[in-house]
């Protein structure tokens, strides 16, 4: 399988594009969602496998929606929305039930790459980080107006970062912070010299984590994906690619959730309450890359994949 890379694709090569293809590829007829459809790069490979399926994609990103609108056909409609609210997309295009649907959490390379949207601490520009550059909180608010407290602790949240107290003081004291150059290299100088030599970029984790809180990035996960597994038809399908802990650990909880049907017996019991589950996970735990791809496209190597499958109603 080619990895959907080069002309139309942005530069984002798509992460565990063989696995996704293999869960997502035997769902019934009908619609697939791909909740966040970035350059288009999943949508496009499922697109060439199941020609009969209705493909429907959602992003809050209008600059990734224009690379999607040119890569996919026409027949694709595409809307900017959060994927928290993809019920109201799907009551807009007419929509009740799908066959499958595709979360690929997180920023794409064209977002990333590009030093305008101020995701990146490798390049100057604007303290942005908004996937949806509508939206009404950028990061430069966050470092240049909130809190010492607040901002540690926003650092320990979303970034587990452990020098979060030394980092946010730093930020405070050097304010106004002007572009993503000058707020990486006040993070890089709060750090111990020790810690600058381990573990990538010393900044990494305080971009990380003010990207999550500007793009309220964990909150919307679970709710999305409850909504979304109630519109799965029996045995429609379902893939989520997260990366990094935090991601992964909402996923997981909220698809154990639907398999237990809301179960309030004591773990490790035989159930006896009666709840019944909706779905079933198709692989006990989550699928990584493996390590050609890896090599090939290092941002991958964080992912997390797991995937799921509607159960059929029990007869009553
Ligand atoms: C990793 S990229 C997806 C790449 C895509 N699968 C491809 O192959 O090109 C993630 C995309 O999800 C979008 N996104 C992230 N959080 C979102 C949310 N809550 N609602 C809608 N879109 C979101 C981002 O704007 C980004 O374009």
């Amino acid at each position: 399988m080619t990895t959907h890379e080069g002309a139309g694709s942005g530069g984002h090569d798509p992460v565990m594009l063989r696995e996704v293809v293999a869960a997502l590829e035997p769902i019934p007829p009908g619609i697939l969602l791909d909740a966040t459809v970035g350059a288009g790069g999943h949508t496009a490979a499922l697109l060439e496998r199941r020609p009969d399926l209705t493909f429907v994609g959602l992003d809050r990103d209008p600059v990734a929606l224009a690379i999607a609108a040119q890569r996919l056909p026409g027949e694709v409609r595409l809307r900017q929305r959060r994927f928290d609210r993809l019920s109201e997309a799907l009551v807009e295009w007419d929509i009740d039930c799908l066959a499958g649907v595709l979360f690929d959490l997180g920023v794409s390379s064209m977002q990333l790459d590009d030093p305008d949207r101020g995701f990146s601490y490798r390049q100057a520009g604007p303290i942005d980080m908004r996937m949806d550059p509508g939206a009404a909180l950028c990061a430069a608010q966050i470092v240049n107006e909130w809190s010492t407290g607040r901002l540690a602790r926003l650092l320990r949240r979303y970034g587990d970062e452990p020098h979060a107290q030394r980092i946010a003081t730093a930020v405070v004291a050097s304010r106004p912070l002007r572009d993503t150059g000058e707020l990486a290299e006040t993070v890089r100088s709060a750090v111990p010299a020790r810690s600058r030599r381990r573990g990538g970029h010393p900044a990494k984790r305080t971009f990380q984590a003010l990207r999550i809180a500007v793009n309220d990035e964990l909150e919307q996960i679970g709710p999305a994906l409850t909504e979304a597994i109630g519109h799965l038809v029996p045995r429609g399908r379902g893939v989520v690619l997260s990366y990094h802990s935090g991601e992964d650990r909402i996923v997981k909880d909220t698809l154990r959730d639907a398999v237990a049907g809301g179960c309030t017996c004591p773990p490790r019991l035989p159930c006896v309450c009666g709840a019944v589950g909706c779905i079933r996970l198709l692989a006990r735990r989550a699928q990584r890359p493996g390590a050609a791809e890896v090599q090939g496209n290092p941002r991958s190597r964080s992912a997390r994949m797991r995937s799921f499958e509607k159960l059929p109603v029990a007869p009553s």
